[in-house]
């Protein structure tokens, strides 16, 4: 356990069997070492600094028949909306003054936010913010789509792989293309995107197997980002009665990423501080650099519900502002006001 350890720290690499072996056989002293190890790793490349982004859920409708989430299109409980243009740059002005560098504008699949409306928006902000990052959340699109959103500003994407086992992401996702879903993630890598992956830990049926196989896929991928995060069931959704994800289990997958990509920026989730009410200072502790706090009207925000229990959906986006600094600080950490792009690219801008 050790030797795979270390050897991750100093190579930045394991094999399959190696990455199994450690998901199988941790236990609290060997976990001690590993979130040592990636603490040791984030603080060489990334020191204290720990990047906001305002997260604007600007829509909840959505057409797809994801088996976990709450915004499916079958699920007829959802109470569906809309943020208009002018509400998200009431957001986006709101964002900028607590000091937010980056948008993340996050919605289901929704045909209404065509590529005019899209661009629209994006251009919109940048207009007002050309310094501020926008980062696009918004599913599966096509080449060109991508492009113009690109061309139109948007500098990420994120688009969660959500697994790498195409049996479990094919049972999950009715309707939906295993491969299609990796397309996307190349073709925003080739467009010129900073990409985010990432993947739902403790989901009904995963193995560890199935987890080295997301872990597998990252190292490969290489994506500036990574977002993972426990499932948490919605009682609307099929998978309503099944278990969650844990705390201990999504910390250690997050110590090893950051061991397997010591450049990764790597979010402590909304979903891992739903699970524990310090699921997010674990996860930073686990080598998390990024918090993202809802930047969403306060009206909208139990109406975004992925699953259930979220937290943060009847505070003002100024309270998140401040709850999350006073928590990275007791962590040990420190708020960046910067854009907080992947170290790669912070150099390649100098
Ligand atoms: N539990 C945890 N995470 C979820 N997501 C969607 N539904 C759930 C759920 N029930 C995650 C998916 C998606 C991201 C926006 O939220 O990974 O990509
Ligand atoms: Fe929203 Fe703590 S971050 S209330």
């Amino acid at each position: 356990m050790y030797g795979i350890i270390d050897k991750l720290y100093k190579t930045n690499n394991a094999t399959e069997e190696e990455l199994l072996f450690v998901l199988n056989n941790i236990d609290d002293d060997s976990k001690k070492y590993l979130i040592e190890k990636s603490n040791e790793i984030r603080l060489r490349v990334y020191g204290k600094k720990v990047y906001l982004r305002g997260l604007i859920e600007f829509t909840n409708y959505c057409v797809r028949n994801c088996m976990y989430c709450g915004i499916r299109a079958k699920n007829a409980k959802a109470d569906r909306y809309r943020l208009t243009k002018e509400d998200i740059l009431e957001c986006a002005d709101i964002g900028d003054r607590l000091g937010y560098k980056t948008y993340v504008l996050q919605g289901g699949e929704d045909p209404y936010f065509t590529d005019e409306v899209m661009i629209d928006i994006i251009k919109s902000i940048k207009a007002k913010y050309p310094n501020n990052a926008i980062t696009l959340s918004l599913g599966e699109r096509s080449y060109e789509s991508y492009e113009k959103m690109f061309k139109a500003g948007a500098d990420r994407y994120l688009l969660r792989h959500e697994t790498a086992s195409k049996e479990l992401y094919e049972n999950l996702h009715p309707g939906a293309s295993f491969e299609n879903r990796r397309k996307c993630l190349s073709d925003l890598k080739k467009i010129g995107y900073q990409i985010g992956a990432g993947f739902m830990v403790g989901l009904p049926n995963q193995t560890n197997e199935d987890l080295v196989k997301d872990l597998l896929y990252i190292k490969e991928l290489d994506p500036e980002m990574c977002g993972i995060g426990p499932f948490i069931p919605q009682k609307d959704t099929p998978l309503g009665k099944e278990e969650g994800g844990t705390l201990e289990a999504t910390t250690t997958l997050l110590g090893i990423i950051r061991l397997l990509l010591p450049n990764v920026l790597l979010p402590a989730t909304t979903a891992l501080g739903s699970v524990h009410p310090l699921g997010r200072e674990q996860g930073l502790k686990a080598g998390g650099n990024v918090v993202m706090p809802n930047l969403s009207p306060t009206r909208v925000r139990d109406k975004y519900a992925l699953y259930d229990g979220k937290i943060c959906t009847g505070d003002e986006a100024a309270e998140c502002r401040n709850c999350i600094e006073g928590r990275i600080n007791r962590s040990g950490f420190e708020v960046e006001v910067t854009r907080g792009d992947n170290i790669k690219w912070q150099r390649r801008e100098m």
